[in-house]
């Protein structure tokens, strides 16, 4: 019979015959793979492991609280949280194509994740152990598509910037290999993790960094993520979370337009809202949400972020447009 609770019991018996009395590391992202990966493990070696957390500044609002704060207290994991904020936000000065700013985010991300590691590895060098193992939110699907073969070298490295310093030399532990999207859900469920994790919907891995159209800076970024605490919040409200596959807030931070807000003119900048439906992300069709609650959207955000000035609606399909803007 499948249930989640025959799922965990059978990974935490393969997961303590892999790794016995091992160190484990996990890098998290935020995302549902990796969250309910640690979430296994954790059940089946608890202080053997242990989780970190790259904060690299391009997440949304809340996100990384939702990880220090309610991955913590629905696991009980122990956490290591990196503040490398400072560190993207140079590498990213000045940059503006899409592909350079995924290859930069890529790299730092695997730098600061390695620096972390070995930190793990003296702090819990006591008794001279080492980290042996990595743990990794890998999918039946990332394993059908990348040819089903085993180890590091078979794994899509783009696919989850937040999970995989592909290079480095570990042993991979991979409870979720067998499972489908839906299915780790539930197994996230019944581990007792918030729905706020397990039903978040897809992120990129380089994060708000590929949607600030230009430049990355810490002001736009803010920008950005104040808008998109606002759409996130209206389609919640109407109960479209489900509905829609996701909906990437985009700034057109070199485009400006002009408008009038409160008693004179502005001149501010355009975000687009991206809303699609899909089934997997390889093809995608513009969502069709109701009128009342894109107008609540963009109401909220050119009252409530100065910088916004108009609001605009993608009703693109994938192909031709891709999800995300970069
Ligand atoms: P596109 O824009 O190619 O996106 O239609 C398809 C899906 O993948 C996500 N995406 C990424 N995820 N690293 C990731 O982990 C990336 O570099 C990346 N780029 C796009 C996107 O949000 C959508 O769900």
């Amino acid at each position: 019979d499948w249930t989640p609770g025959n799922v965990i019991a059978e990974q935490v018996e393969r997961i303590r015959a892999q790794v016995g009395d091992a160190r484990v590391i996990c890098g998290l992202s935020g995302g549902v793979d990796s969250a309910v990966a640690a979430a296994l493990v954790q059940r089946a070696v608890g202080d053997q492991l242990t989780c970190v957390f790259v904060d690299h500044g391009l997440l949304r609002l809340g996100e990384p609280e939702q990880v220090e704060r309610d991955f913590v207290a629905a696991t009980g994991v122990n956490l290591k949280v990196v503040d490398a904020r400072e560190r993207f936000l140079d590498a990213l000065a000045g940059v503006t194509d899409p592909e350079e700013k995924r290859k930069i985010i890529g790299r730092e991300f695997i730098r600061v994740f390695e620096v972390a590691a070995r930190e793990v590895v003296a702090e819990s060098g006591a008794h001279g152990e080492e980290v042996r193992f990595l743990v990794q939110g890998t999918l039946y699907p990332d394993v059908v598509e990348s040819g089903g073969g085993e180890g590091a070298a078979n794994i899509k490295s783009h696919h989850n910037v937040g999970g995989l310093p592909d290079d480095l030399q570990f042993e991979l532990v991979e409870p979720l290999r067998t499972l489908f999207k839906d299915e780790v859900r539930a197994v996230g469920l019944e581990l007792g993790l918030p729905d706020a994790i397990v039903w978040r919907q897809p992120f990129p891995g380089p994060g708000l960094g590929i949607r600030v159209i230009g430049e990355v800076t810490a002001e736009r970024l803010d920008v950005l993520r104040a808008a998109d605490a606002i759409a996130r919040e209206e389609l919640t409200r109407a109960g479209l979370d489900r509905t829609v596959w996701q909906c990437p807030v985009v700034l057109l931070a070199d485009v400006r337009s002009v408008g009038v807000q409160g008693d004179g003119r502005t001149y501010g900048h355009p975000v687009v809202l991206r809303p699609v439906t899909s089934e997997d992300a390889m093809t995608a069709d513009w969502a069709r949400v109701p009128y009342d609650v894109l107008s609540r959207i963009s109401t909220r955000i050119t009252n409530e972020v100065r910088e916004i000035n108009r609001v605009t609606l993608d009703v693109t399909s994938k192909p031709p447009g891709t999800i995300e803007w970069e």
